[in-house]
């Protein structure tokens, strides 16, 4: 089939590669000249495992940024755009809108498209770009275009980006239009049967179960996409209060998620204590889901709680270091970690770079580290009186207390006690955990420190 994805993001440029490698003709489309001229030279926009190789070897993918270039031919036209929160908390849907827009002014009469949400909308918002795009098609004469539309949410986590698009856990349609239907069930029919030879880039995992499929009305499928994410969002600040607690009791807290996710009802997953979630979905999302209640005059004390004990944690890990350290002015801090999770070079919306900023805030000189996202927090915290540093070791120089807070596995490896030489002071605030096991099982790894967990 010809298809074209708006939207050269996470969403956009996973989903493209991927119906590319299963055989369809793809054009994706952005308004970033700069991301388009990447793609162009197949050299992908973000850092995602397995997209530079994917890309290589794609022969049915062009780029562009003009969508009236590439929208005639095509069978079905992926939304991917961004819907990034405003500062009310509200989902700001004027990409979305725009892409809406430049379909209805650009589809060519009497094709027969199917439009497809991909984008993380609020409940109702496939409805209105359906409304606009047929109201901009009749106003142009109608001309006999078949239009089909569907919600079809993403799920993929940055990082395994790919590996989620190739394997899904489930699929999910919203819409109540046979053809609509039809059309994606067919387009992802390689991805929903499991019956694609794996690309040598993102290898399939074993067992290799097919996606569960689930057709639903599309605002049962955009509720989905938010009740999954706030719900993940939700059982981490769970394991974060409980954590707090048994911080007063006593406990350990890897052992109670561990046996916590023994029970299969609860499962293993999303109980990690530590610093909260960030990144630019549980956030985004949590927020959109309030405000989607509150425009409902219908309350949300449980996810207002997620979002409240999430905060906390920040506040958690600061009255820590203060506890130790007293005076900020004149304390030299290494933070170990800037991305908001390991594994992505992603360091926007990150608690990692709030709880920096915050130590900057109160006089501390901050020197901060991160294995991936240090190109990007050059650029983009620039003036955030932070001191780059190229290697732990370099941020650990003298410094009186060290923060852990993104969990990359690179800092459980590190020589510790090579650290610790280096440092002035003796303190090692774990603010995820990351070592907590090394603590437990092999505390002389960490001889000399005196160490804290959150
Ligand atoms: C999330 C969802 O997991 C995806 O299913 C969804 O498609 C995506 O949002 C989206 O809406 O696009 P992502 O934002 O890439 O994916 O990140 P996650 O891996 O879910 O992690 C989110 C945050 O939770 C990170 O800051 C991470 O450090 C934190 N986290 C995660 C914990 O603090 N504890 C845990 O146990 C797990």
């Amino acid at each position: 089939m010809n298809v074209v994805t708006i939207g050269t993001g996470y969403v956009g440029i996973n989903t493209a590669a991927a119906l590319a490698y299963i055989g369809h003709h793809v054009a994706g489309v952005d308004v970033d000249a700069r991301k388009i001229a990447m793609l162009r030279e197949r050299r992908a926009p973000i850092s995602e495992a397995g997209l530079d190789a994917l890309l290589a070897s794609l022969q049915t993918i062009r780029f562009t940024t003009e969508l009236s270039e590439v929208l005639g031919e095509a069978d079905v036209v992926f939304i991917a755009v961004g819907t990034p929160s405003r500062p009310d908390g509200q989902a700001n849907l004027d990409y979305v809108y725009s892409a809406a827009a430049q379909i209805g002014a650009a589809l060519s009469p009497a094709r027969d498209v199917t439009i497809v949400v991909k984008s993380t909308v609020p409940v109702g918002v496939n409805g209105m770009i359906e409304t606009r795009i047929r109201e901009a098609v009749q106003t142009r004469g109608g001309d006999g275009t078949k239009l089909h539309f569907a919600s079809n949410p993403e799920f993929l986590r940055e990082g395994c980006a790919l590996h989620d698009t190739f394997y899904p856990d489930r699929f999910v349609i919203g819409t109540r239009d046979d053809k609509a239907f039809q059309m994606l069930t067919e387009l992802f029919a390689p991805i929903l049967e499991q019956s694609f030879v794996p690309p040598a880039s993102v290898p399939s995992p074993s067992p290799r179960p097919r996606p569960q499929c689930l057709h639903t009305d599309p605002i049962s499928s955009e509720m989905v996409k938010y009740a999954s994410n706030v719900f993940l969002a939700l059982k981490i600040s769970y394991a974060n209060e409980i954590a707090g607690l048994c911080e007063k009791l006593g406990g350990n807290m890897a052992d109670i998620s561990r046996g916590m996710g023994m029970d299969r009802r609860i499962a293993p997953y999303f109980l990690q204590s530590g610093l909260g979630w960030g990144g630019s979905c549980f956030p985004k999302d949590s927020l959109a889901l309030l405000s989607m209640a509150r425009d409902y005059g219908y309350e949300m004390p449980i996810v207002e709680a997620a979002v409240h004990v999430n905060r906390r944690q920040l506040d958690r890990i600061v009255f820590k270091i203060l506890d130790k350290l007293r005076v900020l002015p004149g304390k030299r801090i290494a933070v170990l970690g800037l991305s908001f999770k390991p594994n992505t070079d992603d360091v926007r919306n990150s608690p990692s770079v709030e709880l920096a900023q915050e130590l900057v805030r109160r006089g501390a000189c901050v020197c901060v580290h991160d294995p991936a996202g240090l190109a990007n927090a050059r650029t983009i915290y620039k003036d955030d009186g932070f001191l780059f540093c190229d290697t732990p070791a370099e941020a650990a120089k003298n410094a009186d207390a060290l923060v852990i807070a993104t969990d990359w596995a690179d800092y459980r490896a590190l020589d510790w006690s090579a650290i610790r030489r280096l440092m002035r002071g003796a303190c090692l605030f774990d603010a995820r955990n990351l070592l907590r096991d090394t603590m437990v099982k092999n505390p002389h790894l960490l001889d000399g420190f005196e160490y804290q967990g959150l």
